[in-house]
């Protein structure tokens, strides 16, 4: 009797404890159990978090609920026609957002919009299939307010069959790995697939996170919940101890093109590494050669007198990494004039513009807009090609403002 009621009572207490320490109630990180997740920093870091949530950033990558999905879903708007007989048509059924194909008015097939890559100027979208994304051949570009064919696609013939890499995920979300995740009452497994490039759906972390940035958190967040009054940040790598170059890096593992040969996956970035133990050939070298105005921005900056006449200029001097490029073209200029507080302008450029004008606007003469030739893209019945458009960081004096 005695017995029975210790062994009763220590399953009780079993019961108990497994419940207090069951992990499938957990947040569970599938980068692995040294991360924590970006919600848990809201609770220390209120300022940083409401500002980066809503970011282009953490926005790179989403799941395609309809409040995330641009473009028009309404009759009219919805088309994109590739020739008399065949029409590519968004369609909301069920709540569920899809691409259907039509010929001769009858539906071949439909693929759901699933993962949506992009919120600034454009967006294009993916469907699973298997153990792998496919790109959407029709992308909503704001430039247009309107669909177009997706970067590099037809305009006369549909294709579904395009994957989207891993490589494409490396620089928009913050995890997608080819493993499963199994969990019990007191560990966590993670296990790869055979495959290696695989993509198990359930490993995605959409948009580019606090841990992307700033490395593993778990340990900081614990050593900080259980000693509240410390005001020195513990675990942590600091951005204020690392050097200029470093602090280029951090940014540049996704701003420096894509073309380079690769060593790591750029997933095990962590700050403070050096991108040369990521890629051959990095940027900055080479005066001479032509960087696209897309995904380049360390590659043309680095061309510029400011970049290399300045020894400690970095992407922070007018980027904060939590927020958008939000800032009007005033606010830029005064960052320029910090350095160049009497720029040498000739007399027959002083009389283009107003002074005030002159002052405003460092940005439109001296960081012009130019064409993308990386991205390209096909309205519905048209022959012509339109460009993405984007500012270059190649700061200098372009021969169109000298009037
Ligand atoms: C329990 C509170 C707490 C939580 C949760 C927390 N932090 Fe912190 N963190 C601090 C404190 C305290 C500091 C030091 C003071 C400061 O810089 O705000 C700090 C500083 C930092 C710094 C600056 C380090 C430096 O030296 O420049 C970063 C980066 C940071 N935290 C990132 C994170 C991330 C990412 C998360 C979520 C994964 C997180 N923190 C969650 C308390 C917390
Ligand atoms: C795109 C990369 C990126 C993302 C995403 C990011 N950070 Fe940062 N964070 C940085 C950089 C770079 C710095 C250093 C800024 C500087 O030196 O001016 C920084 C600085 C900080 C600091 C120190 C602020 C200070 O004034 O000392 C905290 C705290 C912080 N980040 C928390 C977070 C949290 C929380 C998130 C997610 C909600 C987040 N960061 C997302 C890149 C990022
Ligand atoms: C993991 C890859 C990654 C890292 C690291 C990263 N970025 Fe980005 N960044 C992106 C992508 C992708 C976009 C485009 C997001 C979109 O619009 O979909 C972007 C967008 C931006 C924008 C434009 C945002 C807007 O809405 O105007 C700025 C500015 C920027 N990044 C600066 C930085 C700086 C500064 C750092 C370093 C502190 C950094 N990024 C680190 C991938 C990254
Ligand atoms: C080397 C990093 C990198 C890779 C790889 C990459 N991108 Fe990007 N992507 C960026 C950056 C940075 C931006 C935003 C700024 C720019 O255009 O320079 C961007 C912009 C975009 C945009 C427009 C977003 C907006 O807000 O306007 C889309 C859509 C996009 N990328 C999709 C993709 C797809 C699909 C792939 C794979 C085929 C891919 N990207 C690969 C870095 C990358
Ligand atoms: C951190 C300081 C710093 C900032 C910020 C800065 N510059 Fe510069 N810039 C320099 C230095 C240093 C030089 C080289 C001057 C020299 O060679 O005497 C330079 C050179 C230039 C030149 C001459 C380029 C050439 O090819 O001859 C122009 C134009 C210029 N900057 C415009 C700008 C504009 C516009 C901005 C803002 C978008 C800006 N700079 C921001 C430091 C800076
Ligand atoms: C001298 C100032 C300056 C520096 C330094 C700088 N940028 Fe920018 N950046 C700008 C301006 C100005 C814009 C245009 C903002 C706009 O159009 O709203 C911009 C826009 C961007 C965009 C958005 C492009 C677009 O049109 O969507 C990205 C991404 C970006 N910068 C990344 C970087 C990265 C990464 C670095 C460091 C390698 C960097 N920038 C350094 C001034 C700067
Ligand atoms: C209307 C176009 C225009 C605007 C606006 C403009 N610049 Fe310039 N800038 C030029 C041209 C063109 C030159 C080459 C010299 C010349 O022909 O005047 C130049 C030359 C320069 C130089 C190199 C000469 C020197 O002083 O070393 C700097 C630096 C510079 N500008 C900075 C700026 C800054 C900072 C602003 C904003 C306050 C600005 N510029 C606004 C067109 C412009």
């Amino acid at each position: 009797m005695k017995n029975t009621c210790i062994i009763i009572a220590f399953m009780v207490l079993s019961v108990f404890l497994t419940n207090c320490t069951n992990k499938s109630d957990e947040y569970i990180d599938p980068r692995g159990t040294n991360y924590a997740g970006s919600e848990s920093c809201i609770q220390c870091h209120k300022a940083e978090s409401e500002s980066a949530f809503h970011s282009s950033h953490f926005k790179a990558t989403s799941p395609a609920l309809k409040e995330n999905v641009l473009g028009h879903f309404s009759k009219g708007k919805n088309t994109f026609v590739y020739d008399k007989n065949t029409k590519l048509v968004m369609e909301e059924r069920n709540d569920t957002l899809y691409q259907v194909l039509y010929k001769n008015n009858k539906e071949v097939e439909a693929y759901p919009f699933e993962v949506l890559f992009g919120v600034k100027h454009a967006q294009t979208s993916a469907y699973w299939k298997n153990h792998y994304t496919y790109e959407l051949p029709v992308s909503y570009y704001k430039s247009l307010n309107s669909w177009a064919t997706s970067p590099g696609y037809s305009a006369t013939v549909p294709n579904f069959e395009r994957k989207i890499e891993k490589e494409c995920y490396g620089c928009h979300s913050s995890n997608i790995a080819s493993r499963y995740i199994t969990t019990s009452s007191d560990s966590i497994t993670f296990t790869n697939m055979e495959v290696e490039d695989f993509m198990n759906p359930k490993t995605l972390i959409y948009g580019i996170d606090c841990e992307r940035c700033h490395g593993p958190a778990k340990k900081h967040v614990q050593t900080h919940l259980k000693f509240p009054d410390l005001k020195l940040a513990q675990d942590i790598v600091s951005f204020k101890k690392l050097t200029r170059q470093q602090k280029i890096d951090a940014c540049a593992i996704c701003h420096s093109g894509n073309d380079k040969l690769k060593i790591k996956s750029r997933f095990e970035f962590r700050p403070g590494d050096n991108l040369l133990d990521y890629f051959r050939g990095v940027p900055g070298s080479n005066d001479n050669k032509v960087y696209d105005v897309h995904g380049n921005q360390l590659g043309l900056l680095s061309q510029s007198k400011c970049f290399k006449k300045n020894e400690t200029m970095t992407c922070m001097n007018c980027h904060n990494p939590h927020e958008n490029t939000s800032k009007s073209m005033v606010s830029y200029s005064k960052i320029c004039m910090s350095c160049h507080q009497d720029p040498k302008h000739t007399p027959e450029t002083l009389k283009t513009v107003s002074k005030t004008a002159m002052a405003e606007n460092c940005i439109e003469c001296h960081m012009p807009k130019q064409d993308s030739n990386a991205i390209r893209f096909q309205q519905s019945n048209t022959a012509a090609m339109s460009s993405y458009s984007l500012r270059t960081h190649k700061i200098g004096i372009y021969p169109a403002n000298k009037k």
